[in-house]
């Protein structure tokens, strides 16, 4: 389990080593910490519908082959919320408000296509979250990019359950 920095440990930085870094902290204006805040919400969205669609998977995979994926689904439904916290925390931090509404939960009466369905759903996140941590980095919010890595690591460990529980590789 990761443990995320505390509110009081994030340093905001603001020195700057080059020119070319003073200026992009210039450019991180308020429209574009209106942007991080509109896509970290969007994150926050696609978070809950994980804990969801993990929440029901692991209770109604069927099938003696699912067996150990079922137990790791669990494991993913304990850190999506993890992840939905730190969202939600981060949002905070940079002024705005946490959204209340999930992105639509999918659901499939087949073991296997619930474990594609969240596959994709594990990619679409990963991509999100390296955008938002591109975004972060522009506008000078090292701390909020660190938080992301720690997130988008797990959410590729959740990718590789999935990806070896359906023989892909
Ligand atoms: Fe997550
Ligand atoms: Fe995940």
């Amino acid at each position: 389990m990761i443990t995320f920095k505390s509110k009081m440990d994030r340093g905001r930085s603001v020195s700057k080593g080059s020119n070319s870094e003073a200026a992009d902290a210039e450019g991180a204006s308020s429209s574009s910490k209106g942007e991080i805040i509109k896509g970290l919400n969007e994150d926050l969205a696609r978070e809950y519908k994980a804990i969801i669609q993990y929440v029901v998977f692991s209770s109604t995979l069927k099938g003696a082959e699912y067996g150990d994926i079922a137990e790791q689904l669990k494991q993913h439904a304990s850190q999506e919320l993890e992840h939905a916290l730190e969202v939600a925390r981060q949002i905070d931090y940079l002024g705005g408000d946490p959204t209340v509404k999930g992105k639509e939960a999918e659901y499939s009466d087949d073991s296997r296509r619930m474990l594609e369905i969240d596959l994709r759903a594990e990619q679409e996140t990963i991509k999100s979250y390296r955008e938002r941590i591109r975004q972060a980095e522009r506008a000078g919010e090292f701390a909020l990019s660190e938080a992301l890595r720690d997130i988008i690591a797990q959410e590729q460990d959740h990718e590789i359950d999935l990806r070896d529980a359906l023989g892909i590789r």
